[in-house]
């Protein structure tokens, strides 16, 4: 798939996740083979620019490219603004984020509560579109609610005001995370527009990612969830659909380097303090599913150290000694909201 300028190596990606999805996780999911690891969502108001959370969330130094920026916020022209300040800050992509299902995200209804109208959303497309030089993509969900699933009207907008590609969550607001996704609304959106749809929601492997390609007609999957403590799926899901093989969990160790690695970034993007109190879920992620995970996760989460931390770590892993799992081998197959 082309976006603008940008040839993207596959069409499996990596969803914004917000509080997950930062510069360290994304250089992670990235090189494991995502094509597109879009950011967190970062508010288009103003006075929320100059905030440390902000000021991380626009943090791109040194990502592999094309950089993806997602805005939120409910304003036409405050979007606009806030996509031509991100733009002038090193994004290549600007994503538009009408999925949340957030009742308020950052005090104001923005998020997939904009669904609800659709003339306001036309305009925030066609002021974000006009504002910048670079593609402009949407996420939603497939409506504000299980009676009104109005995607493919959005869709059509979406098309119309040049938005270059679309990611569906096949939820609505109103479902939030319960239920299972479904697919058919995006099916009928796909059918019905030319630019790109990409399916998402409780994909959590590569038969889930080929079952969605195949029920939907999507160009390509998004996946969130299940890449917590495991980003290492996206490359399997990748591969898979690439080329039918199907790839192992990593060995031991190459997971212990990972997760090395993705503490490391942490307490050098957040500064150790910080870093090491986010550190905790992705610790608990990455061993919940290992022999004697359950257990290693409860301790892991009294430790507040970098050291402490890293230390537990390698002693987790060298326990496990042999070169995989076991059971780890396979991929977690249920998704936790
Ligand atoms: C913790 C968390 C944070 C999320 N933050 C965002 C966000 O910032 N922007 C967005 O568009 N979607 C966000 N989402 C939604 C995901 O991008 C995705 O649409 C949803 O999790 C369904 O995909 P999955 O089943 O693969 O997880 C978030 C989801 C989770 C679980």
């Amino acid at each position: 798939m082309q976006l603008g300028a940008h040839v993207l190596r596959n069409t499996v990606f990596l969803a914004p996740m917000a509080g997950i999805t930062d510069r360290p996780f994304r250089r992670i999911a990235r090189r494991y083979g995502a094509g597109l690891a879009v950011s967190e969502m970062v508010s288009a108001r103003p006075e929320l620019r100059e905030t440390r959370k902000s000021l991380l969330r626009i943090d791109h130094a040194g990502e592999t490219g094309p950089v993806s920026v997602q805005i939120v916020g409910a304003d036409p022209a405050m979007l606009a603004d806030a996509a031509r300040y991100n733009v002038e800050r090193g994004a290549e992509l600007i994503d538009i984020n009408m999925g949340c299902p957030a009742r308020k995200v950052c005090n104001v209804q923005a998020g997939s509560a904009l669904l609800g109208d659709e003339g306001l959303v036309a305009r925030i497309l066609e002021a974000v579109v006009a504002a910048v030089e670079v593609p402009v993509t949407l996420k939603i969900r497939t409506g504000p609610s299980p009676a009104s699933r109005n995607a493919a009207r959005i869709a059509r907008s979406a098309e119309d005001s040049g938005i270059r590609m679309l990611a569906i969550h096949g939820r609505t607001r109103e479902c939030a995370f319960r239920g299972t996704a479904e697919y058919a609304t995006i099916a009928d959106v796909k059918s019905r527009v030319r630019l790109p749809v990409i399916a998402n929601g409780d994909i959590a492997g590569p038969d889930d990612a080929l079952r969605v390609l195949r029920a939907t007609g999507a160009d390509g999957v998004m996946i969130g969830r299940a890449a917590q403590g495991q980003p290492w799926v996206i490359g399997a899901i990748a591969r898979f659909l690439a080329t039918g093989e199907r790839a192992a969990a990593p060995p031991a160790a190459e997971m212990r380097a990972v997760v090395v690695e993705h503490l490391e970034g942490l307490y050098a993007f957040y500064g150790e303090q910080t870093g090491s109190r986010i550190a905790r879920k992705h610790i608990g992620w990455y061993s919940e599913r290992l022999p004697g995970g359950t257990a290693f996760r409860a301790a892991a989460m009294r430790i507040d150290s970098a050291r402490g931390q890293l230390a537990a770590i390698e002693d987790f892993y060298a326990r496990a000694g042999a070169d995989d799992f076991g059971a780890a081998g396979r991929f977690r197959e249920k998704l936790a909201a």
